[in-house]
């Protein structure tokens, strides 16, 4: 049976009371439920079965996230932030001094720490993400580490369209999206977030772009299919996650994560393949999957530099600086707003 999206209730906006202003934190606003109701059920619903990958990161995703970038063959985490160390006072340098950092997808900001402590006299930072368990934590741990910080969370998608608020008193605005998250978006969500960025950041605003480099197809699979089994657990937590929040019947056992090459996109792609011909009910809608059809969970693109250039200027930015580790994996971007 399919049901309409535009038959769910529509989205309702939640905003959690305001927080004590103790270390500068203040609260925000939150997604609801519907969202990831409606997301799941047009998903399934198409012919070529999808979810979107920002429902992966529940608490329990989040956590399963940070172990995959511990594993050996996840590289990215080890070369980006061995560009971030290395690359340290370059970086600070691109950076104007009093700036307010602003992170988009922020997760447990282990990188921004790292930036942070490079750069001259950083007024604000404002990390955005879905998962606000982790945001408060994550606020907090920088709020305490950095105390004349003003630090302001923003709750939300960050491709909602939204404003940052700012205390008013000038210093450049400069952006920071690490992890390969952009790969992660497709291309009109990169241009449209890249778009956002402008205006949140202003002209001549700048930021830092971590994405990954395309390389040996082999070691680039390796990495989304850990042999420790962390992927595969971070992928089909997202269906534990419909059964618990939705009410969805998955057997989790009849699902396999599978890593896959798409050369024409250039991405590593992650599905969850159906083991046997079965149904799957959930708020009153049945789904039907056939032996070893797909839902396509995430893709991460890969880039060159050329590549890059041109996604960053489709949305209104030049790319002055370009850092690499020392294996050429992995690439950090210094784009300026222009
Ligand atoms: N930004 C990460 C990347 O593209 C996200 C990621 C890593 C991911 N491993 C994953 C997403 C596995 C879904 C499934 O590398």
């Amino acid at each position: 049976m399919l049901i309409s999206a535009a038959s769910l209730p529509a989205a309702a906006i939640a905003v959690s009371p305001k927080a004590k202003n103790m270390l500068h934190v203040t609260n925000c606003i939150r997604p609801t439920e519907s969202e990831f109701s409606r997301d799941v059920v047009r998903g399934l619903s198409a012919d070529v079965k999808t979810l979107p990958s920002r429902w992966l990161y529940d608490e329990r995703g989040s956590a399963l996230f940070e172990e995959i970038t511990r594993q050996d063959e996840y590289y990215l985490t080890r070369a980006e932030t061995s560009i971030l160390r290395e690359r340290q006072s370059d970086i600070a340098d691109f950076v104007e001094p009093g700036a307010i950092l602003i992170e988009y997808g922020a997760g447990a900001g282990v990188k921004t720490e790292l930036v942070l402590a490079g750069l001259r006299d950083p007024r604000g930072y404002v990390p955005i993400d879905i998962a606000d368990g982790c945001l408060a934590e994550t606020s907090k741990r920088i709020a305490s580490r950095f105390p004349s910080l003003w630090v302001r969370p923003i709750a939300r998608n960050f491709l909602d369209v939204f404003e940052v608020p700012f205390d008013g008193s000038g210093g450049g605005r400069t952006g920071f999206f690490p992890g390969s998250t952009m790969g992660n978006l497709t291309a009109i969500e990169a241009k449209t977030l890249l778009t956002q960025m402008g205006r949140h950041l202003g002209d001549d605003g700048r930021a830092i772009i971590g994405v990954d480099l395309q390389k040996n197809v082999d070691t680039l699979l390796r990495a989304y299919d850990d042999s420790a089994g962390v992927t595969s657990a971070f992928n089909l937590n997202l269906l534990e996650r419909i059964n618990t929040e939705l009410g969805g019947d998955f057997r989790i056992e009849q699902f396999r994560h599978v890593a896959r090459w798409n050369e024409i996109d250039k991405a590593v792609e992650m599905h969850l393949v159906s083991l046997c011909d079965q149904r799957v009910t959930l708020r009153g809608c049945t789904f039907h999957f056939r032996t070893s059809e797909s839902i396509h969970t995430e893709s991460s693109r890969k880039y060159t530099s050329e590549s890059f250039e041109r996604l960053a200027r489709s949305g209104g930015w030049r790319v002055a600086e370009a850092w690499q580790d020392a294996d050429g994996l992995f690439g950090l971007f210094g784009i300026i707003h222009s």
